[in-house]
C-alpha cells in the first residue's frame, strides 16, 4: 500500500487528479470505477480543466460506479447518476453510452447486480478504482458485516452512513435506506485502486485500512491484500497512522 499524505483537500484533490490523469494518457481506453461524495468533487472539477486545456481525452474512456441509492430516479438531484452528469459527465467529451452507474429503479435488483458485473467484464475490468471512505470504513456501501460479500448486491445502509449522508437531503427521514453497491470482490478484482480520504472523522477509518486487523467489520481493511493501492489522504485522515 502507498500513501500519500497531502495538506489538504486541494492538494488531495490535484493528487489523485493527476493520477487519474497519468492512467488515461497511458491507455486512453482505459476502464475507470467512480465514486461519489464530498471526497472527489474536486478532483473531478480538475479532471474538467485537464480535458478543457486538452491534456486529457474521454472519449475512449469507459466509466463504472461504485453505487446508486435504491429507489431514488435518475432525475432526482440526491441521485449518484444526477451528481455524476453534473460533477463531471456532462462537463467533458464522455461517450454516455460509455459510462454506467447501477440503476437504483430496477424493478429485479438480482437481475440488474448479475448484469453490471457482467458489463464490468464484457468492459475488460476495471483499470484504476477510485473509493472514497465511510467514517465506519465502508467502501463503496459495503457496510460493517460478518462476512465480506463478493457481487454487486443490494444492500440495507447503516444508521451511521444514513446520519452521514443526511447532509445532502432535506431531512434524514428522506435518505434511501438501501443501495446497489458493487461488492468487496468487484472493488478488489480492479488493477489499481486509488483511495481518497480528508478530514478528521475519516482518521479512524484510514488507521483501519492501514493498520487494522482484515475483517467485515471494517471492509476497507481488505484493501491490505489488494497489490495495488494507493491511497491519498489529508493530514487530518493520516493523523492516527
Ligand atoms: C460513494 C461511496 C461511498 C463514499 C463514502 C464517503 O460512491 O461509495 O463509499 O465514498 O461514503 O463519502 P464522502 O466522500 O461524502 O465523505
Amino acid at each position: 500500500m502507498k500513501i500519500i499524505i497531502t495538506k489538504n483537500h486541494e492538494e488531495m484533490s490535484r493528487k489523485a487528479a493527476a493520477l487519474v490523469a497519468s492512467q488515461m494518457i497511458l491507455k486512453p481506453e482505459s476502464v475507470l470505477g467512480f465514486a461519489t461524495g464530498s471526497t472527489p468533487e474536486g478532483m473531478y472539477q480538475k479532471l474538467i480543466e485537464a480535458n478543457k486545456k486538452g491534456d486529457i481525452d474521454f472519449s475512449k474512456i469507459k466509466t463504472f460506479n461504485l453505487d446508486e441509492y435504491y429507489g431514488l430516479e435518475k432525475e432526482n438531484p440526491q441521485s449518484y447518476y444526477y451528481f455524476m452528469q453534473d460533477k463531471l459527465f456532462n462537463h467533458v467529451n464522455m461517450d454516455p453510452q460509455n459510462t454506467h452507474i447501477p440503476n437504483g429503479m430496477a424493478e429485479d435488483t438480482e437481475k440488474e447486480c448479475r448484469e453490471y458485473e457482467e458489463k464490468i467484464e464484457k468492459a475488460g475490468g476495471i483499470d484504476l478504482q477510485i473509493l472514497g471512505i465511510g467514517n465506519n470504513s465502508h467502501i463503496g456501501f459495503n457496510e460493517p458485516d460478518t462476512e465480506f460479500v463478493r457481487d454487486t448486491h443490494l444492500v440495507g445502509l447503516n444508521e451511521d452512513t444514513i446520519q452521514a449522508n443526511a447532509r445532502f437531503f432535506e431531512s434524514e427521514e428522506e435518505v434511501p435506506t438501501q443501495a446497489l453497491t458493487m461488492g468487496i470482490g468487484t472493488i478488489m478484482k480492479s488493477k489499481k485502486i486509488v483511495l481518497m480520504a480528508s478530514g478528521k472523522g475519516k482518521a479512524d477509518a484510514i488507521y483501519n485500512t492501514v493498520k487494522g486487523e482484515i475483517s467485515p467489520e471494517a471492509p476497507s481493511s481488505i484493501l491490505q491484500l489488494h497489490r495495488d493501492v494507493i491511497l491519498v489522504i489529508d493530514q487530518e485522515a493520516a493523523s492516527k497512522l
